[in-house]
């Protein structure tokens, strides 16, 4: 009978214990969650479309911590290349503010989860010289957590609205539309005025 009781008693302990466990992982989950100021740009490898002046080159196995290092970035995050709101207003809106960003002596590239092939035509449809991150398989945008799930449209996981200042690797600055949609938080006035 002492023996049962304690039996019990320790799995109750147990099952306690795990639930505080559980508790502590979602907190430092939510903590983590999202951009924010301090957070490092992933180590992975990327796929770059860069160019300017209409003729865009894709670039394979760039590592990400040398592609950031040594310089200061605005990161557009944006759900897709020929999607509405990015190809008529918000892409645009960098386009033009482009010799303004260079005058901060600030690079402008884009991310989007799309194919290379995509963003090199989009880059050359746009104009002006901002390269663009090609993260088709969302592992980055992931690892940014900086996803949007777009599933019920039909267009999946991609990467949501917002811009963020990247200063050697390390993001300093975030505007975050927390969707798809465009407002004043992510446009290009809002960010070229802050830095
Ligand atoms: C970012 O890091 C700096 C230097 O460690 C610190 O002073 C600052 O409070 C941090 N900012 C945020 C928002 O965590």
């Amino acid at each position: 009978m002492e023996y049962q009781k304690l039996l019990i008693h320790i799995i109750i302990l147990k099952l306690t214990w795990n639930f505080i466990i559980l508790i502590i992982k979602m907190l430092a989950r939510i903590s983590k969650r999202l951009l924010h100021i301090n957070q490092s740009i992933p180590h992975l490898k990327l796929v770059v479309c860069s160019g300017n002046e209409g003729k865009y080159n894709i670039e394979r196995d760039i590592d990400s911590e040398t592609y950031f290092a040594n310089k200061k970035v605005v990161l557009i995050g944006f759900p897709g290349a020929y999607t509405p709101t990015c190809t008529g207003t918000h892409i645009p809106q960098f386009v033009k503010l482009q010799e303004n960003f260079d005058q901060k002596g600030v690079e402008l590239i884009g991310l989007a989860v799309n194919d290379p092939f995509v963003l090199k035509e989009f880059g050359q449809d746009m104009g002006g010289k901002i390269a663009y991150i090609a993260d088709g398989s969302g592992y980055f945008t992931r690892a940014l957590d900086a996803g949007l799930d777009l599933t019920e449209k039909g267009l999946g996981y991609r990467t949501r609205r917002f811009t963020a200042l990247v200063e050697n690797g390390v993001i300093t600055q975030v505007n975050d539309e927390n969707g798809g949609q465009l407002t004043a938080i992510s446009s290009a006035e809002t960010i070229l005025k802050s830095i």
